[in-house]
């Protein structure tokens, strides 16, 4: 395999350009195809069945462009194909879950209080029941499905302070959050929510979102099969999307420039 070789990222929509900015900065020599499935959003509302027929056509289009890896950068579409992409293709499938465990590990044996923000369907999904398992008998583990923060940004309202504060607020003034230890961004969408939770939450309260758990992994795994780009390579993105508007490249672009 050519190392030279461009890695395939994709989402429902424009969230998964949160996971691209982390991957740039820490994989500079890469070359990245990023594709938004925006025509198709939001996947968090579908069926499972619905979301794994469009995560396959996306990586069988990647494989056509030769990608050596690929990094699901949606933690819904993770949830519903990564075992049978990866029972389906040879390359990496690179996949996301919400980063529950570093919100607990936090708390160094002490019992934690976390909200794990994400799609209702991320929540609902065998793949995060399994993950509570693993740590609701230590901590107290809320779920709270947002669908209206992937439109928000599918839909170029993110900088609408006021209209992004009210729907946080929708969310979530039904917890004591002085009392929560940290809210898990468990959709590559509220990553671009940071600085408005930073907002909404107490400064005891930490944010937490699996971005560069995943592209450090995705670099573990390209070292160890000796595929990732030569040091001295340039690195690219080269953004596409699904649907024929063309704000959405606009959009695409300007959340790519993004400070946060
Ligand atoms: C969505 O399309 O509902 C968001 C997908 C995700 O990042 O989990």
């Amino acid at each position: 395999m050519d190392t030279t070789a461009p890695i395939g990222v994709f989402d429902s929509g424009l969230g998964g350009i949160s996971v691209v900015r982390q991957l740039r900065k820490d994989l500079p020599g890469e070359r990245v195809l990023y594709f938004g499935d925006s025509a198709n959003a939001p996947y968090g509302t579908k069926t499972p069945e619905q979301v794994r027929k469009l995560s396959f056509a996306i990586v069988d289009r990647f494989v056509r462009q030769g990608v050596k890896a690929v990094v699901i950068a949606c933690n819904t579409a993770t949830s519903a194909s990564v075992n049978e992409l990866r029972a389906t293709y040879d390359i990496p499938i690179i996949g996301m879950e919400p980063a529950l465990k570093v919100a607990c590990d936090r708390g160094h044996g002490h019992r934690q209080r976390v909200i794990v923000a994400a799609t209702p369907l991320t929540l609902r999904e065998h793949k995060f029941a399994a993950l509570m398992d693993r740590f609701k008998a230590d901590h107290t583990i809320y779920r709270e499905p947002c669908p209206q923060l992937v439109e928000i940004v599918e839909s170029g309202r993110l900088d609408d302070h006021d209209l992004v504060m009210r729907t946080l607020h929708g969310y979530f003034d039904c917890y004591d959050l002085a009392a929560i230890d940290s809210v898990v961004l468990g959709c590559t969408h509220f990553v671009f929510y940071r600085g408005y939770f930073r907002e909404l939450l107490p400064e005891t309260a930490a944010i937490i979102d699996g971005n560069a758990g995943t592209v450090h992994h995705l670099k573990e795994v390209l070292a160890e099969r000796r595929m990732l780009a030569p040091a001295t390579a340039a690195g690219s993105v080269k953004l596409m999307n699904s649907s024929p508007d063309p704000r959405l490249m606009d959009l695409s672009r300007e959340l790519l420039m993004r400070r946060q």
